[in-house]
C-alpha cells in the first residue's frame, strides 16, 4: 500500500520548511525529478529506438557520444529551464554554460549535471545515471560566465544523481543527510525508500580500474596491493574487488552497503590529473558521501574543498568508508614526505612508504 508514503515531492517541501528555505529549491527539484522520470523512459525504450547507440560525434570531453546522451541533456535543458530558478546551467555534454532563454525569468540558482553518466554502459544495458549538483549564481548575475560555476564543492546546495537501474531511483542531499526514493512506475512517482543513508567505517570491498595500474601513483599501488594480499597480508582480511565503470552504480553501492571507489590521480595522460570531472562528478557525489558519514578525497585533500579552475577540470577521486579513505591519504602523505623505501614485489618496482604496512 503506497498511499500515505512520502514522495518525493512531499519529503522536499517538509525538509524545506525545516531549514526554513526558499520555494525555489522545492520547484527546482521538482523539475529535476520529472527530467529524470523522462530520462529514465527513454533509457529503458533505448534499445528499442536506437537511441543506445552512437552519434559518431566525440563530445567536448574526447569521449564517443551515444544518442542518448544528447537525449538526456536535452531533457534536462528544457525540463529545468524554463520555471523561472536558474540563472544558469552547465553540462559534461556543452563546452560553455547554457543560457536560459531570453523568454523565461532568471533565479537565484545554478544547476551542473552530467546528464548520463556511465553512457558507455548502454549497449551492454547496465545501470547509468544523472548526476545533478545545484549552487547558488552569485548575487546580480543573470547571465553566469563560466566563472561564475566554478565555486568549491562545499558550496552546493543540493546534490543527488538518479539511477536508471533495474528500479530507477533518485538518491540526494539537502545537506541534511542522503535520502532514497524509488519510482513507482504505477503513479509516476519517487517514494521515499531509503531515508538516513548511512556508509559504515569499515568495508572489504574496494572498486577501480586495475588495467591502469602501471600508471598509478606508489600510495595507491600500495593500498590495492595491500587488499589483493587478503588474509596473508599486512591488512588481514581478505577484500573483494567490483568495476562496474558507471560510478554512478558504483556510489550507490557504497551508500547501500559502504566500500571504496577510487579514480585516482595517473600518469595515462600528463594533461589529466584524473579521470572523473569536478563540477559534475566528484563534488556531487562527494557532498552525498560525506552526508553519508563517509570520506571524499582526492588522496591529499577533501574533493569539496578543492578551488575549480574550469567547467570540466578533472580531478583523482577517492571515496568511500572512512578509514579506508583515511588510510589512503595517509599512504599519500607518507609518500609526499618521502619516508623510509618499499620494495613492491607485485609492481616490481621500487617506491617511497614509511609507516609500518599493518594498521
Ligand atoms: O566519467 C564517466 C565514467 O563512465 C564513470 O561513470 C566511470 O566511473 C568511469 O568513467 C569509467 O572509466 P573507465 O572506462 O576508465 O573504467
Amino acid at each position: 500500500m503506497l498511499y500515505g508514503r512520502t514522495t518525493l515531492s512531499k519529503f522536499i517541501i517538509e525538509e524545506q520548511r525545516k531549514l526554513a528555505g526558499g520555494a525555489e529549491l522545492i520547484a527546482l527539484v521538482n523539475d529535476i525529478q520529472t527530467a529524470c522520470k523522462y530520462i529514465a523512459s527513454a533509457v529503458a525504450r533505448g534499445a528499442l529506438t536506437g537511441a543506445a547507440g552512437p552519434t559518431g560525434i566525440v563530445n567536448v570531453q574526447g569521449e564517443d557520444q551515444k544518442r542518448l546522451d544528447l537525449i538526456a541533456n536535452d531533457i534536462m535543458l528544457r525540463s529545468c529551464e524554463w520555471g523561472g530558478y536558474l540563472a544558469g546551467m552547465a553540462s559534461e555534454e556543452l563546452e560553455a554554460p547554457w543560457p536560459i532563454p531570453a523568454q523565461y525569468p532568471r533565479g537565484r540558482y545554478l544547476l551542473v549535471f552530467d546528464p548520463l553518466d556511465g553512457s558507455s554502459n548502454l549497449d551492454v544495458n547496465v545501470t547509468v545515471g544523472t548526476i545533478f549538483s545545484v549552487l547558488r549564481a552569485p548575487d546580480g548575475v543573470t547571465d553566469p560566465r563560466p566563472e561564475d560555476f566554478l565555486q568549491p564543492g562545499t558550496e552546493q546546495v543540493c546534490a543527488g544523481y538518479a539511477l536508471y537501474g533495474p528500479a530507477a531511483m533518485i538518491v540526494l542531499t539537502l545537506g541534511t543527510g542522503v535520502h532514497g526514493f524509488t519510482l513507482e512506475p504505477e503513479i509516476g512517482a519517487y517514494i521515499l525508500t531509503h531515508p538516513n543513508l548511512a556508509i559504515a567505517a569499515d568495508t572489504h570491498e574496494f572498486a577501480v580500474n586495475a588495467s591502469n595500474q602501471r600508471f598509478w601513483e606508489p600510495p595507491v599501488k600500495r593500498y590495492v596491493e595491500e587488499c589483493v594480499a587478503g588474509k596473508t597480508g599486512p591488512r588481514a582480511k581478505d577484500f573483494n574487488m567490483r568495476w562496474i565503470a558507471s560510478m554512478v552504480a558504483e556510489v550507490h553501492r557504497i551508500l547501500m552497503r559502504g566500500g571504496l571507489f577510487m579514480y585516482p590521480k595517473d600518469t595515462k595522460d600528463p594533461q589529466r590529473p584524473g579521470r572523473l570531472r569536478l563540477l559534475y562528478e566528484a563534488n556531487p557525489m562527494a557532498m552525498l558521501i560525506e552526508q553519508a558519514g563517509g570520506a571524499a578525497s582526492t588522496g591529499r585533500g577533501r574533493i569539496l574543498e578543492v578551488t575549480p579552475t574550469a567547467l570540466h577540470q578533472r580531478v583523482p577521486v577517492i571515496l568511500g568508508s572512512k578509514s579506508e579513505v583515511a588510510r589512503l591519504e595517509r599512504y599519500h602523505a607518507e609518500y609526499d614526505r618521502g619516508d623510509v623505501a618499499f620494495s613492491s614485489p607485485l609492481f616490481n618496482e621500487r617506491s617511497l612508504f614509511g609507516a609500518a604496512l599493518s594498521n
